[in-house]
């Protein structure tokens, strides 16, 4: 896990920008601004207390050396834009932060990689692993020994009892419940409010209650 040593920068004005923006004040860490294409072309100045540096070619100014990066692009249920963004910039030599929340809990020795982003609220236990650039959403819970893959979103409120394994590019939404030992395959897509007692293979989608009385 890389931490923010230098002033960040971030990428993107929407929803999940804005809770970065409102992260990155909660801890105190220098921002130097927004960069947004939308605000650009609107000849916008300040944004969530933000100066706009322009659109992404306000980077041309602020090296990996002058800067890091918060990625502001949120992630539904196929997040490739995230993914392809985080990938092109850092292989551009930019370093995105892991961010954790002043009020989120992330046990010792919990591995977060690069970029990850822990929202307000949200719970990681002991012996977790989160791959980079994911996201554990608002109140959301990672219980004990998961593996969570890179390019991940377990969205609000979403909870993952223990030794779950999560592989790269799943969605969680927000409310569903995951029951321990359980693997999630990659891209998979877990519906808000679901309730997942057994396996998903890769790519596949489950929405619904997954319930049943006997
Ligand atoms: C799973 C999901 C991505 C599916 O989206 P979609 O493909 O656009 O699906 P639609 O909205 O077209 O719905 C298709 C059908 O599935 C049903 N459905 C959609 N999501 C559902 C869910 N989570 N649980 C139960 N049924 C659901 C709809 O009612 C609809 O049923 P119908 O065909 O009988 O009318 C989406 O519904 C979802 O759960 N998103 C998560 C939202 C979230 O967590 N947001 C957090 C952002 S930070």
């Amino acid at each position: 896990m890389s931490t923010a040593t230098r002033p960040l920068v971030l990428l993107g004005a929407g929803g999940h920008a804005r809770v970065l923006a409102a992260l990155a004040r909660a801890v105190g860490h220098p921002v130097l601004g927004v960069c947004d294409p939308t605000l650009a072309a609107d000849a916008v100045s300040r944004w969530e207390g933000l100066d706009v540096l322009g659109d992404d070619g306000a980077l041309d100014r602020l090296p990996p050396n002058r800067a890091a990066l918060m990625l502001g692009i949120g992630q539904l249920a196929t997040g490739t834009l995230r993914e392809r963004l985080y990938a092109a910039w850092r292989a551009r030599g930019y370093d995105f932060p892991a961010l954790i929340h002043p009020t989120a809990w992330v046990a010792p020795g919990v591995v977060l990689g690069d970029g990850v982003q822990v929202m307000a609220g949200a719970v990681i236990q002991p012996g977790c692993e989160i791959g980079a650039n994911s996201i554990v959403n608002t109140r959301a819970g990672v219980d004990h020994d998961c593996r969570i893959g890179r390019d991940v979103h377990v969205a609000p409120g979403a909870t993952l009892c223990g030794t779950v394994t999560v592989e790269d590019g799943a969605f969680i939404g927000a409310g569903a419940t995951v029951i321990q030992g359980l693997r999630i395959g990659a891209r998979a897509v877990v519906g808000a409010g679901v309730t997942l007692v057994r396996d998903l293979t890769p790519a596949t989608t489950v929405l619904g209650a997954a319930n049943r009385l006997r």
